[in-house]
């Protein structure tokens, strides 16, 4: 059992405002708590489980959040943007208040998997390579890819702002200019970077999956979710 918190506090773990404004929403009867109407904003309870309905939505309590977002080209993975509208517009607006955040950047022309999460530790978890977590990235690339561009890349390529050089872990091609690459870290623009390296271009890119979690199917473009436990232990998956 999770330390009983009050209701005005799970409100405002929740992303639901200020406390003061949490315990209006609950004054004002705005606040039902598993289907009945909450009075009291004092009132202390395990929050495990629990599922509100905060002005006329529900919202299943989440201690951290943890989010799988397919992202649409055109948007940007920043609160600011230069050319085009941000990822977190298409967000509600209670994980924008408890603060989520992208695990890693993709590009405002990159397609598919973006994490999103309000747990610092979590984020250097998943971004840092030293914990070996694959990210299998599906290029559309230019010209056709051949085998000598796939051992370049498994061989490793040099980037031009390091001299260590920067490896596709595997590449599994699947037609003629469509590869599967999985990379462990995240460089500045680093798998359209690699193509360029080994004389190729990236035309589409696209994040399937990150460790051994693959984006579900019925995720639509613009769509979150929350990520269950089950698929948490799958993201930690490390390349063996
Ligand atoms: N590599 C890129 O070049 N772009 C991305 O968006 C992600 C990885």
């Amino acid at each position: 059992m999770a330390k009983p918190l009050t209701l005005e506090k799970i409100l405002f773990s929740q992303g639901f405002g200020t406390r003061r404004y949490c315990s209006d929403l609950v004054y004002a009867d705005l606040v039902e708590i598993n289907g009945t109407l909450a009075d009291d904003p004092e009132i202390k309870m395990d929050p495990e489980g629990l599922v509100l309905r905060v002005e006329g939505i529900d919202w299943a309590y989440h201690e951290k959040a943890y989010i799988a977002f397919n992202k649409p080209t055109n948007y940007e993975c920043s609160h600011k943007t230069k050319h085009h509208p941000s990822v977190y517009s298409l967000l509600p607006r209670p994980l924008i208040e408890r603060g989520v955040q992208c695990v890693g950047r993709l590009d405002q022309d990159t397609t598919g998997l973006l994490l999103l999460s309000d747990d610092g530790q979590f984020i250097h978890r998943m971004t840092t390579p030293k914990k070996n977590i694959g990210k299998v990235y599906e290029i559309t690339a230019a010209e056709p890819i051949t085998q000598k561009q796939i051992d370049h890349l498994l061989g490793g390529v040099v980037l031009d702002d390091d001299p260590s050089p920067c490896f596709a872990k595997a590449c599994v091609l699947m037609d003629e200019r469509r590869l599967a690459m999985t990379i462990v870290e995240g460089r500045y623009h680093q798998v359209k970077r690699m193509l360029a390296a080994v004389g190729n271009h990236v035309d589409q890119l696209h994040r399937s999956s990150i460790g051994a979690y693959a984006m579900a199917a019925d995720l639509k473009e613009g769509q979150w979710r929350w990520i269950n436990p089950f698929e948490m232990t799958q993201l930690a998956q490390p390349i063996e």
